[in-house]
């Protein structure tokens, strides 16, 4: 299983890096936009604090082919590897992901609204498809359709991975996860809702009070 953050926000990322295991980072135009810093602060702050075998996916700002694969190089060329550019799905992108393709890029389909969409996409050779889960719950059934693209790609035998995007809360990560979607990328509110639950450190509280009141210290060792 990998998990993602969806974020532009470095300092977040350290914080996170040294709670859970992080495979990566994803960001898109809006998310770099409210981060408050610049493209080329938030990509050097990026390329800082991820570890080498950390994943790094960017999103193209250009929606025409040539456009698209002129970022998609720069992208992928700032690390040796590890390193996908995010394509939303539109015809130009389908070209642009089967021309990235071609050239060995590594690629992540994005801005995908149905199982069709992303089929199609996996179909002209993306590594990742990120199906916007909360987007499409409020069209329909979100889960359900990232769901059923799990299942068609199972059906052909494709390799391409999920790694569904667009989360609002924690209940839909589970969903996700409990049908066998491998990766997700979250917000940091709800990556860190994930393990924050009050009564954690209430407990803790409670057995550090008893400890203390019968040992008179707050410690294992004497
Ligand atoms: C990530 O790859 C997507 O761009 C992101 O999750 C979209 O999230 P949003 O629906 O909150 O904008």
């Amino acid at each position: 299983m990998e998990l993602i953050l969806d974020t532009a926000d470095i300092d977040a990322i350290r914080e996170l890096n040294e709670v859970y295991t992080v495979d990566g980072v994803t960001t898109n135009p809006t998310i770099i936009t409210r981060s408050g810093k610049t493209f080329e602060e938030v990509r050097d702050g990026m390329l800082e604090v991820l570890a080498p075998e950390q994943k790094l996916f960017i999103q193209v700002v250009s929606t025409d082919f040539d456009g698209i694969m002129a970022e998609a190089r720069y992208i992928c060329a700032l690390r040796p590897e590890n390193t996908y550019v995010k394509i939303p799905v539109t015809h130009e992108g389908m070209r642009a992901i089967k021309a990235c393709k071609a050239e060995g890029l590594g690629v992540l389909a994005t801005a995908i609204y149905s199982a069709s969409q992303g089929f199609m996409a996996a179909k002209n050779g993306a590594d990742y498809l990120a199906p916007y889960v909360n987007r499409m719950c409020n069209l329909g059934d979100g889960v359900g359709e990232v769901v059923r693209l799990q299942a068609m790609l199972d059906q052909a035998r494709m390799d391409t991975r999920i790694v569904a995007a667009s989360f609002k809360n924690v209940e839909q990560v589970n969903e996700l996860l409990e049908n066998g979607i491998e990766a997700v990328t979250v917000p940091v509110d709800v990556a860190w809702n994930m393990l924050d639950i009050p009564s954690t450190p209430m407990a803790v509280d409670e057995f550090t009070r008893n400890w203390d009141a019968a040992y008179g210290r707050k410690t294992l060792l004497a």
